[in-house]
């Protein structure tokens, strides 16, 4: 079973020619609501993989909300802890998209509610999943609790560090795993308290090139498939959510990569965050036709 603590945002998306100067009044080419946030993405991608999977997050008691709420059931993931507030809205990401470039303003809302009591209600999902996965769209304080309490039930902990910010040097015992982008991996290695042991623990997701992990000492580059891009919007969190389907059932964690490399690279095939993400029976057409 995979828990995931984290937020849920309706993405809006404007899709654009070109972006508006300063002041200027702009016609997109298109708009589109769909659902997106890092948590309820990486758990999307891990259900419509096949595994268990317990959401911990927090709504607003709005139209978003309860939309979000439903469509999760219907994803079949399971939601018991992914609550009401009644003074913020549901998070939202307004994202602007033209040909080579985007750009995303978040408002936090309701995710900003995921806060150390919400994980401690949620402490038997936590202590009873295999694979817990946060990422950094909720307050670092959470963060923290919810990796101790899965640590001490002696779960896979992996971090997504996004959006990226500095994180405390005393959760590199805390996690198994962390999978920043090539620009949050540099910032990561930068960091005044980053030691070359805990490169062991990186998995570095490189866009279309594939993502990268520790093998018997050297960095070796799981290779992506080429595909045709629509949009890009949430491939990392499906090879998160891959990656913890792949630990959660005991693949290796090579094995876990490949898997995840290619659910990404199919995932940004599709509109929308969570458009594209695989099915597991998807997922294994996708392997056997990029593995001839
Ligand atoms: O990782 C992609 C996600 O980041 C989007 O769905 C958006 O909500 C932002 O949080
Ligand atoms: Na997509």
């Amino acid at each position: 079973m995979i828990t995931v603590v984290g937020s849920l945002n309706m993405d809006l998306v404007t899709r654009v020619d070109r972006f508006p100067k300063k002041g200027e009044t702009l016609q997109g080419t298109a708009f589109a609501t769909v659902f997106g946030g890092k948590g309820a993405n990486q758990a999307v991608a891990a259900s419509r993989l096949g595994s268990q999977v317990e959401l911990v997050g927090r709504i607003g008691e709005d139209e978003f909300g309860h939309s979000y709420h439903s469509y999760l059931k219907k994803q079949g993931v399971f939601v018991s802890h992914v609550k009401p507030v009644t003074h913020l809205s549901t998070g939202t990401a307004s994202i602007t998209v033209s040909e080579d470039d985007n750009s995303i303003v978040i408002v936090k809302g309701a995710n900003e509610e995921v806060t150390p009591s919400a994980v401690k209600q949620a402490t038997k999902v936590i202590q009873a999943c295999n694979v817990l996965m946060v990422q950094l769209e909720i307050p670092i304080e959470a963060v923290e609790s919810a990796m101790e309490i899965a640590k001490k039930a002696d779960a896979i902990i992996i971090l997504n560090p996004a959006p990226f910010q500095p994180i405390p040097s005393h959760w590199w015992q805390l996690v198994d795993y962390v999978t920043p982008n090539e620009h949050e991996a540099e910032e990561l290695r930068e960091s005044p308290e980053f030691k070359s042991s805990y490169e062991e623990k990186l998995i570095v997701t490189e866009g279309s090139k594939g993502a990268s992990f520790m093998n018997q000492g050297q960095r070796q580059l799981i290779p992506a498939p080429f595909v045709k891009v629509e949009d890009t919007t949430g491939a990392g969190d499906t090879f998160n959510g891959a990656l913890a389907t792949g630990l959660d059932r005991g693949l290796d964690v090579k094995e876990a990569i490949q898997r995840a490399v290619v659910a990404a690279s199919f995932s940004v095939t599709a509109f929308g965050a969570q458009g594209g993400m695989p099915t597991e029976s998807e997922l294994e057409v996708f392997l056997e036709a990029v593995q001839k």
